[in-house]
């Protein structure tokens, strides 16, 4: 390892320790794409060599499956699990309620599906990520390639009569060219600053043929686990309506840090 963590990687990181403690034998589990997530897979990784955890890993990208695999998991596809324990993510935001905005790493759409075929999703986050209101992180929308024009003319056009404070929309782009997902779509990135009421924006977004799916995730986090730099780690538990506070130490293990 190269230096030490940043503060910023020190709260993912123990966010992504503490939530692979909720993490049993036997479990088919749901791993995320970002850089929280990457802890996680590490952590996880970790616990397979040095705890003999056994578990079966379902990636929502091929960065994601990478590592996993390079860490020593077991990675099989939703098709072969069908059904999941658990699923643990980042989130680019998420509000009082845990709705949340998902997808600046590109891979909302398996993330998505992921998650809502899991008996319980988990959002692993630094505590930069709460938001009073969702909107000031861009709402990634993943859209098909054919048209894609016309389809940001249609989310720009319904975007006039939703509860949003911006509305522009652009293309994310990787180089000169627009981004590509792992499904082979692009991303619009819409900048509304407040989003008031992110239900109706979701399910109207979603009407648009040219429109696959948005990173708006409601109804599908049941907890938080909120990750400080000093080691603190708060879990909020949505359903229970539970707040549980711990401290981790923080130790930096030359294996788990050895690819960072
Ligand atoms: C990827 C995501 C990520 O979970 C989100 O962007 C957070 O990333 P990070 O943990 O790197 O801050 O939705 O599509």
């Amino acid at each position: 390892m190269s230096g030490e963590l940043s503060p910023i990687d020190k709260a993912k990181f123990v966010a992504a320790r503490q939530a692979a403690e909720f993490v049993e034998s036997g479990m088919r589990v749901g791993l995320g794409t970002g850089s929280t997530a990457a802890w996680l897979v590490r952590c996880l990784g970790e616990k397979v060599r040095e705890e003999g955890l056994r578990i079966k890993g379902v990636p929502t990208s091929t960065r994601t499956a990478e590592l996993a695999r390079d860490v020593g998991l077991e990675v099989i596809s939703l098709d072969e699990a069908k059904w999941l324990d658990l699923t643990i993510d980042g989130a680019d935001e998420f509000d009082t309620e845990l709705s949340l905005i998902k997808g600046g790493g590109g891979a909302l759409l398996q993330e998505k599906i992921v998650a809502t075929a899991s008996d319980q999703m988990i959002v692993i986050a630094d505590a930069a990520k709460e938001v009073r209101m969702l909107g000031g992180f861009p709402l990634p929308v993943e859209v098909i390639p054919f048209g894609w024009q016309s389809t940001q003319a249609l989310v720009e056009e319904i975007l006039i009569s939703m509860d949003v404070m911006g509305r522009q929309a652009t293309m994310r782009m990787n180089g000169d060219r627009p981004f590509v997902t792992d499904e082979a779509n692009h991303i619009i990135d819409l900048h509304l600053s407040r989003i008031g009421n992110p239900r109706q924006l979701s399910m109207v977004l979603n009407q648009i043929p040219g429109v696959v799916e948005n990173g708006l995730f409601i109804d599908i986090c049941d907890k938080v686990v909120i990750g400080h730099s000093d080691g603190r780690v708060e879990v909020r538990d949505i359903n229970e309506g539970t707040v549980t506070e711990s401290q981790l130490d923080f130790v930096e293990d030359e294996n788990l840090f050895r690819d960072i």
